[in-house]
């Protein structure tokens, strides 16, 4: 037997990951309030639908089997539901294991990513890990601009990522816009566009990149059931990519990446489009109704396509002030620091109570602070 190396050297995580900032997920508790509004993680206000839950229930019975790999009935659900092909679909464990996915399978180190300098941060964690460089476009109107984001687009870059609408300033791009992103993109690199937040859009100038997708090779689309199916415990998002691409990252996925209630919750999700339905009018309705009231209480508000606004205060230091005071009144919402917008809260349109509820104490702060 050779003799142990002597040496004095802890485990080292490989360079750079040391610098990655830890994903900070929206709070969920504030010391002494035992039941506060949670508005902070474009969480579904309305839960899942009863039918997912049951389908969860009595996926007790076959705990013990291990799921099926290649999610296929999960995988012929979306297919029929979205009219998308089945074989071009990849299930991820949320979309964010797409993103990983992606990332690891393409990215070398010294590759690059580009992204919105406040676009969603789970994009850049894995490339980082990837020991890729993450570029990030100026976003001057808060909204990804396609200019910019191809001025950071040279050789080494290896995906695009856009989120549309995107997370946290609600804003949105256009098909025209992220066709010509598309035609003026190298085919070698792969364009995602995250559509995370879609079926809460109501607005006449956004659409699917489905069908655009399914024309290209280098484009990948995904969605989640996260948000309007309520289904974030259990993680469950898929991408709809080009099949070379499936085939690529199926080497490594984990082969049991979406567990057996999670696929029979999602399959039974999307059999009810009465929650569906449900859950989207909760959003279109309040969103105008937010926007309306926190601008009469003389604050900025963008107009957003998801089921969240974003509300700009004066800067950083009144932002943080009213953050505190909302969870002193039992409200949760999210202060944006993280993504370039410290000046920023974003809140998630929650049940009429709790939107209720959130305006009053917001017109209380903004009585005292901002006039
Ligand atoms: C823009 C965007 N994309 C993706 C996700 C992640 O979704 P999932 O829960 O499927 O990982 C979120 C979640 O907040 C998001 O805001």
């Amino acid at each position: 037997m050779m003799d142990k190396p002597v040496t004095s050297a802890a485990p080292a995580p490989k360079a750079g990951i040391l610098d990655i900032a830890p994903y900070v997920g929206g709070k969920s508790k504030i010391d002494g309030v035992s039941e506060p509004i949670k508005l902070s993680s474009n969480e579904n206000a309305l839960g899942c639908s009863p039918k997912a839950a049951e389908a969860f229930a009595e996926a007790q019975a076959k705990l013990f089997r291990y799921p099926d790999g290649h999610a296929n009935p999960l995988r012929a659900a979306v297919a029929a539901y979205h009219g998308l092909e089945p074989e071009r679909l990849i299930f991820g464990n949320g979309s964010d294991e797409v993103f990983a996915l992606l990332n690891q399978t393409y990215l070398e180190a010294g590759d690059n990513i580009v992204t919105g300098e406040h676009g969603f941060l789970a994009y850049r964690i894995s490339a980082l890990a990837c020991q890729a460089d993450v570029r990030l476009a100026p976003e001057p109107e808060q909204r990804i601009e396609i200019e910019r984001i191809l001025d950071l687009v040279d050789g080494r870059t290896k995906l695009v990522y856009v989120s549309n609408p995107a997370n946290p300033t609600g804003t949105w791009n256009t098909p025209e816009e992220l066709s010509e992103l598309r035609e003026r993109l190298a085919p070698d690199v792969i364009l995602v566009i995250d559509e995370a937040y879609a079926e809460f859009v109501d607005e006449p100038s956004w659409e699917s990149a489905f069908d655009m997708a399914r024309g290209h090779d280098n484009i990948v689309v995904t969605r989640t059931f996260s948000k309007i199916h309520g289904l974030a415990g259990l993680r469950v998002g898929f991408g709809y990519c080009p099949k070379a691409l499936i085939e690529a990252m199926d080497r490594i996925r984990l082969p049991f990446n979406i567990n057996l209630p999670a696929q029979a919750a999602a399959i039974a999700a999307l059999a009810d489009q009465a929650h569906i339905d449900a859950s989207k009018a909760q959003v279109t309705s309040w969103r105008p109704r937010l926007v309306q009231a926190i601008r009469s209480f003389g604050l900025e508000v963008g107009v957003s396509a998801g089921n969240f606004v974003l509300i700009r205060f004066k800067d950083g230091e009144e932002a943080a002030r009213a953050n505190e005071f909302l969870m002193t009144q039992g409200l949760i919402v999210r202060h944006v620091a993280n993504y370039g917008l410290p000046n920023c809260l974003r809140v998630t349109v929650g049940k009429d109570a709790e939107n209720e509820a959130f305006l009053e104490a917001l017109s209380q702060f903004a009585a005292q602070a901002c006039v």
